[in-house]
């Protein structure tokens, strides 16, 4: 397939649970994290939707009220600030609605969102239901169980192809807050161009995509930094 052209004025963000880690969020595999505390195959399965509906609301319950209570941070804020002079896509695994509430206009959830909810017979039945819980019970205009509108393990990511046609094209991006452990959200910043400015930022030190440059530290820290040289700002 041809490779669109670069354009020097679209930046992609591709972001996982580390820019909402100063917001209060949990991450998932940091030490106590969230795969510390709870199992995939009990919370986050289409098989342990079958098995437990309850346990699996509950789940998804609690961390979506732990996401409405959250507030943005200087990471989110400082992403949204770029649209002032390029066009800004964020690409996130995260299902809270931070990067929406920090100002950014164009947000892909690959897998997912806390906020909403969605039939179980209809997945184009999809409801907002703010940081409100899902009950057993709850159901659909054609009468079904609401279900989260989360991406669990083995169900297809959305937006992917959309999210890789951004990537390919972009003149910047920046990778932020994710151990990039999870495809084929991971794959993403293999579609990201060898003639592209290339950052990924992280509190750890650990392997980096090639072709990426590293800023370590907390991303409400360093993408104020990276975004006012962007801005022309230093
Ligand atoms: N600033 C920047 N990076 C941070 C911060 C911070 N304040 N805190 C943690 N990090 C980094 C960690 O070093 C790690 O690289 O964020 C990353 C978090 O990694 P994960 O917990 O694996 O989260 P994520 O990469 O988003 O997980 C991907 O896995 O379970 C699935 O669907 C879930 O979307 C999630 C996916």
């Amino acid at each position: 397939m041809a490779k669109p052209p670069i354009n020097p004025q679209k930046i992609v963000v591709l972001s996982g649970a580390g820019i909402s880690a100063p917001s209060g969020l949990a991450t998932f595999r940091d030490g106590g994290g969230i795969w510390d505390r709870y199992k995939i195959e009990e919370v986050a399965t289409p098989e342990a939707w079958a098995k437990d509906p309850a346990r699996v609301l509950d789940f998804y319950n609690e961390r979506r009220a732990q996401a409405a209570a959250a507030l943005p941070n200087d990471g989110h804020r400082a992403i949204a600030e770029l649209e002032k002079r390029f066009e800004v896509v964020v690409i996130t695994q995260n299902v809270d609605d931070l990067h929406e509430r920090g100002g950014s206009g164009r947000v892909i959830h690959l897998h997912g969102e806390l906020r909403k909810a969605r039939s179980t017979v209809d997945p184009t039945l999809v409801y907002e239901i703010g940081g409100a819980p899902i009950q057993i019970g709850d159901r659909c205009a054609q009468g079904s169980q609401l279900r989260p509108h989360i991406v669990w393990f083995g169900e297809e990511v959305q937006r992917f192809e959309e999210a890789e046609e951004e990537m390919r094209s972009a003149g910047k991006v920046v990778v932020v807050g994710t151990s990039l452990a999870v495809f084929p959200a991971a794959g993403l910043v293999r579609r990201a161009r060898y003639g592209a400015e290339k950052v990924m930022v992280d509190l750890e030190i650990g392997p980096r995509p090639y072709g990426f440059t590293v800023m370590h530290g907390s991303a409400d820290k360093v993408l104020p930094t990276l975004v006012k040289r962007w801005l022309g700002g230093e």
